[in-house]
């Protein structure tokens, strides 16, 4: 079966309303959060992907149920520390790093030992971030160079810790947070400030956590040994994911876009305000307050001058994963872009900063690149009509989405390997180009 697509023209000329797919981040924290909580949780809209559907698999292989009714998911919980781990557990996060990280935040109290691993570009990522914090709440931690495959076993001797998370991992935090769920006493992280998904979905289930906003991070507290309740919850549409057809939209001509229920959390939507710096005028819609996320519908229109960007860096953890297809749009605005600090883009499911840099010299964009920054010098007039086959993306989800929206935007004759990655985070999107009315064969 090939597993390729070519797309050989540009889109222009339309004006429609979509939605994109469910949020990947909160579709994970749903079902982990499910599998601790009192009784049976319902969700609805969760993301049908490989990374969410990777999570239902290893909350179930740790004794946990759930069945699928109409669309819903039915979740049975246990309460906190409910898994039943049989001896020799292998749970497979596959390309999720969120998984990973996340799931060990609940086995700080397994009895068993438990094996965690990964495909290829997840056993490449450093695990370090997490062995550090879990190792210090007491818990057994077992891995060569801080890489997959890892052994962990949990104790009945939590602490609970004190913890600078400097890097602004929403991963690292969610999994302190939830071991700190498990832990008596109250955990504390100081925390550079990062997707904050987890926070305001143990707010909504009324569990005892408590923020303080400090100039540039948080300070959170997590009491330890709280039941929850099972819940209710609808997954609202995922930013990431319509940042495509943001962009999609504001590089084609005379085109109109609307995406409906997307969540705009303010630590998530730093794409909006960067492209806004741009030139663009990307308007939120209908804005309300859903179980303590905020959702919105995004309007886009083509916009034909855009202007360089100095980015201001304190935006990079709110557009970690929108700044390779913000980096498109910075190729084809007025003069030249700066992007600063950006050494955790080299830590996701590929190394996206360097394939960013081969990426733009693929379609003939100057680029200077010192360390983790870099300059990208925008050529308005740039109209492509060569081949172009981006090689070896490690089968990253989001260079396959750029690659796409490249060839739909700037033209050339694509070839775009690797299609199979669109089921990390987003099976739909193939077919919402089509309805948009991109060729694609
Ligand atoms: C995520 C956090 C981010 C992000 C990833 C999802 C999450 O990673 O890049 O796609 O759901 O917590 P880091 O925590 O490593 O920044």
């Amino acid at each position: 079966m090939t597993n390729h697509i070519f797309i050989q023209n540009k889109l222009n000329n339309f004006n429609k309303t979509i939605r994109v797919s469910a949020d990947k981040s909160i579709s994970i924290r749903s079902v982990l959060l499910a599998s601790q909580a009192v009784g049976t949780s319902r969700i609805s809209n969760l993301l049908e992907s490989e990374d969410v559907l990777n999570s239902l698999k290893t909350i179930k292989k740790l004794g946990i149920n759930y069945s699928k009714v109409g669309k819903e998911y039915y979740i049975e919980g246990y309460g906190l520390n409910g898994f039943n781990i049989k001896k020799k557990t292998v749970l497979n996060a596959g390309n999720s790093g969120t998984l990973a990280r996340l799931i060990l935040g609940l086995l700080v109290k397994s009895k068993s030992e438990v094996k965690l691993i990964g495909d290829k570009s997840l056993s490449k990522r450093d695990f370090s971030r997490v062995i550090k914090p879990l190792r210090l709440f007491g818990v057994n931690i077992e891995s060569k160079n801080n890489l997959l495959p890892l052994k962990i076993r949990g104790t009945d001797l939590l602490r609970p810790i004190k913890y600078n998370e400097n890097i602004g991992s929403a991963q690292v935090k969610t999994c302190i947070i939830l071991s700190a769920l498990n832990t008596p006493g109250t955990t504390v992280i100081n925390s550079k400030i990062s997707r904050n998904h987890t926070e305001l979905f143990l707010k909504f289930l009324k569990y005892p956590i408590k923020i303080i906003k400090k100039p540039g991070y948080e300070k959170i507290l997590v009491e330890g040994l709280k039941q929850f309740e099972s819940f209710k919850y609808e997954v609202p549409g995922d930013i990431s994911s319509a940042s495509f057809f943001i962009v999609l939209t504001l590089l084609s001509k005379n085109s109109k876009l609307i995406i409906k229920k997307v969540n705009v959390n303010k630590s998530r939507i730093g794409i909006i305000s960067i492209l806004n710096m741009m030139g663009a005028e990307i308007k939120l819609k209908k804005k309300k307050i859903y179980n303590g996320e905020e959702i919105a519908d995004i309007h886009i229109r083509s916009k034909e001058k855009l202007n360089a960007i100095n980015c201001p860096s304190n935006l990079n953890s709110s557009a970690i994963d929108e700044f390779l297809i913000i980096f498109l749009v910075a190729a084809k605005a007025k003069g030249i872009s700066k992007f600063k600090d950006l050494a955790e883009m080299n830590k996701k499911e590929s190394k996206r900063l360097d394939l960013a840099v081969k990426f733009l010299k693929l379609i003939g964009i100057k680029i200077n690149r010192l360390k983790n920054d870099i300059s990208i010098h925008g050529n308005p007039d740039l109209n492509l009509s060569k081949k172009f086959e981006m090689k070896n993306f490690l089968k990253d989800h989001r260079i396959f989405f750029l690659s796409c929206i490249a060839a739909l935007t700037l033209g050339g004759k694509w070839k775009i390997n690797d299609k199979d990655s669109i089921n990390t985070s987003f099976p739909d999107f193939l077919k919402t180009l089509r309805m948009i009315g991109a060729k694609i064969n």
